[in-house]
């Protein structure tokens, strides 16, 4: 075998998670920049909602990455208001945000939409059926923020969700639910948990493998939402969006939407099909899952190939989140870098460092679980290191 001869697995593991080179680092923040201005489609939103309604009955709930009139997260808290029983909603634009001034305009209400650049807060603490329709909805709210001036006001910091007067209106609240921006992810979490809050968040499935968030999944703080678990979902992207980036649409209107792989939902709201056992129909045998050379684990390509009667650790795939049900198994780590260190993954053995150097610069790096297959150093795509607590014989 030559020096080079790690496998293309190893390549593509790495390539998802890092950029190693300075070029790939500005498209990289430019990709993020452009991620910050993906908009949320109503009927994610519902598909979503529809698992932690009985949650919101009397809550405070806080948009805080939402311009009211752009943002499907305002649309469906405001006609859903009184369904849910909310005690109180609100909303607050962001002053960077190149579509302030109204370029998507989601939410439509001719005449409503405050002019300029000035960033905004809505608060609602009522809704009732002003025009008497028999419906409290959508246009019962226009009649709010017609009437009733209360109901919107300018923000003077900027509305970024670290001001201080964002974080005021955090503080009132129960519940946050949003899409923050792709680059502020870590940042964001971090502030939710730092004022102890209900949240529900979309972003990208990639977060998992971030210390803090992985951290909050480990302890159970965390998890994965009940909806998105594969495939790639629909997002408005403002006009000036380039034409040719993939999976592109532009509808009768000339609206522009984009659609994007590995999304998820996350959240502290707990909902019964977490709760639900995975059925594992396999047995554990030493040829199938072969051992990693610096762990005492066995790899498991395929979630539910993880074998039944196996009761020591296992490698999986990071898909496994998807499943994962805290009361039949444990998670004790990430197998990457840093972390897999944390967990005692060793470093490379010495007779296989002469593989090493290669396989670094496909970004594997002390810390990554390796295996030996057929000769070949083999790197898996990132795993989660576990264990099945309720492993039969
Ligand atoms: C991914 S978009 C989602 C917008 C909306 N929540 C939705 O789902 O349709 C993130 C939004 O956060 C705004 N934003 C960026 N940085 C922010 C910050 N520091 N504070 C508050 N909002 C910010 C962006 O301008 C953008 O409108």
């Amino acid at each position: 075998m030559k020096d080079g001869s790690a496998t293309r697995k190893s390549a593509g593991a790495r390539n998802k998670f890092m950029a190693t080179k300075s070029s790939n680092k500005n498209l990289h923040k430019a990709s993020l920049a452009k991620k910050d201005e993906f908009y949320t489609q109503l009927d994610d939103i519902e598909k979503e909602l529809k698992h932690y309604k009985d949650q919101f009955r009397g809550k405070v709930v806080y948009c805080n990455c939402d311009d009211p009139f752009e943002s499907n997260f305002f649309k469906y808290f405001a006609s859903n208001f009184n369904a849910l029983k909310l005690k109180k909603l609100i909303a607050t634009s962001y002053v960077k945000s190149p579509i302030v001034g109204g370029q998507l305009s989601l939410f439509e209400m001719e005449g409503l939409k405050p002019e300029g650049k000035e960033p905004f807060k809505i608060e609602i603490s009522e809704v009732s059926d002003v025009n008497s329709d028999g419906a409290v909805g959508l246009t019962d709210i226009e009649w709010l923020l017609r009437h009733d001036a209360n109901v919107s006001s300018s923000l003077k910091d900027g509305g970024d969700f670290r001001s201080q007067e964002c974080i005021e209106l955090l503080k009132e609240a129960d519940i946050v639910v949003t899409n923050p921006p792709f680059s502020l992810f870590r940042e964001y979490l971090t502030q939710l948990i730092e004022y102890n809050k209900k949240f529900l968040i979309i972003g990208n499935v990639n977060a998992i493998t971030y210390r803090e968030c992985f951290k909050l999944i480990k302890d159970n703080k965390m998890w994965l939402g009940a909806s998105i678990h594969s495939g790639d979902r629909e997002f408005r992207v403002p006009d000036s969006y380039p034409l040719n980036a993939a999976g592109f649409r532009v509808d009768e209107n000339g609206n522009k939407y984009i659609r994007v792989k590995g999304v998820r939902w996350f959240t502290n709201l707990d909902y019964k099909e977490r709760h639900e056992e995975l059925t594992l129909y396999k047995n554990y045998n030493p040829e199938e899952y072969p051992k990693y050379e610096n762990y005492d684990a066995i790899n498991v390509n395929k979630v539910l190939e993880i074998p039944k009667d196996y009761n020591g650790i296992i490698g999986v795939p990071i898909t496994f989140l998807d499943k994962y049900n805290p009361e039949q198994f444990e998670i004790i780590g990430l197998g990457i870098s840093n972390s897999g260190k944390e967990i005692g993954v060793k470093p490379y053995k010495e007779e296989h460092k002469k593989y090493r150097k290669e396989i670094q610069k496909r970004g594997a790096v002390d810390g990554d679980l390796y295996m030996i297959t057929k000769g070949i150093v083999d790197v898996p795509y990132a795993r989660v290191i576990i264990k099945n607590k309720k492993a039969k014989k």
